[in-house]
């Protein structure tokens, strides 16, 4: 199965597990981060690439001047677009993040990808064209499961008390696609495993300037392990 049929056929499940607030995992790692980081956005255009079920969009939309959040499966589009409907300033349009985004050059103040481009093989295009689409001074957050992670594990499994639950990559240079039962153990997805420096490289390169970086970590097994990695770059 292809990753879009995968996430096709996540979306009930997604929609279910993140409801409109989000799990644990966004709600005590993520999102207090990502609210920080956007500050006062009552006069911002915001996209939100690779939006899911939606309920970050439409979060944001409440404080904001006007949100489009965009998802490569139209099965997530259309759920999104009947939940949120009554919802003015927010809407939804299918868009890959490997290909170009029908979106005039500086149309907008900040751009989002919260959990996504783990789940993409190249994110050279989406590096082009985030930057392309924001105005100038204007913030790309991203948001991923921080690369070190599976190290961690691996690390573990090497010293004998290896947890079955989590994946272990036993070569961090390693970017071959792993697939793993994912989102709360019901949903088999394909990831692809990205160094830093994979991470950092494609942004600086089509211009932006690395901001500030935060490394959140999650306490598992009475041992604080490196979970989430975000990114804030400034065009
Ligand atoms: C873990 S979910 C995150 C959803 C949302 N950002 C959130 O935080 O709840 C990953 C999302 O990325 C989307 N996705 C994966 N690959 C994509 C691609 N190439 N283009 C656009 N969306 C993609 C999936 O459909 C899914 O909605």
């Amino acid at each position: 199965m292809g990753t879009k049929q995968q996430w096709d056929s996540a979306v009930d499940i997604y929609n279910e597990g993140m409801g409109e607030e989000g799990d644990k995992l966004n709600n005590n790692l993520i999102h207090p981060t990502i609210r920080k980081i956007l500050g006062n956005i009552s006069n911002k255009t915001i996209l939100d690439s690779g939006c899911g079920s939606g309920y970050f969009s439409a979060e944001i939309a409440k404080n904001a001047k006007s949100v489009i959040g965009t998802d490569f499966s139209g099965k997530f589009i259309e759920l999104c677009q009947r939940k949120y409907k009554y919802i003015q300033n927010l809407k939804f349009q299918m868009l890959d993040v490997t290909e170009q985004m029908p979106f005039n050059t500086e149309t907008f103040d900040i751009v989002i990808s919260k959990m996504v481009l783990q789940y993409v093989k190249d994110i050279l295009v989406f590096a082009q064209e985030a930057h392309r689409v924001l105005k100038s001074q204007g913030h790309l957050i991203i948001a991923i499961d921080h690369p070190f992670n599976t190290q961690f594990y691996f690390a573990q499994k090497l010293t004998g008390s290896n947890n079955p639950k989590y994946q272990t990559l036993s070569h961090y240079f390693d970017s071959s696609a792993q697939t793993k039962l994912s989102l709360w153990d019901k949903v088999e997805l394909t990831w692809y495993p990205k160094k830093i420096e994979d991470y950092l490289s494609p942004f600086i390169l089509n211009g932006f300037c690395l901001n500030s970086i935060k490394e959140i970590e999650e306490e598992k097994q009475n041992t604080l392990i490196p979970r989430i990695l975000i990114l804030d770059f400034l065009k």
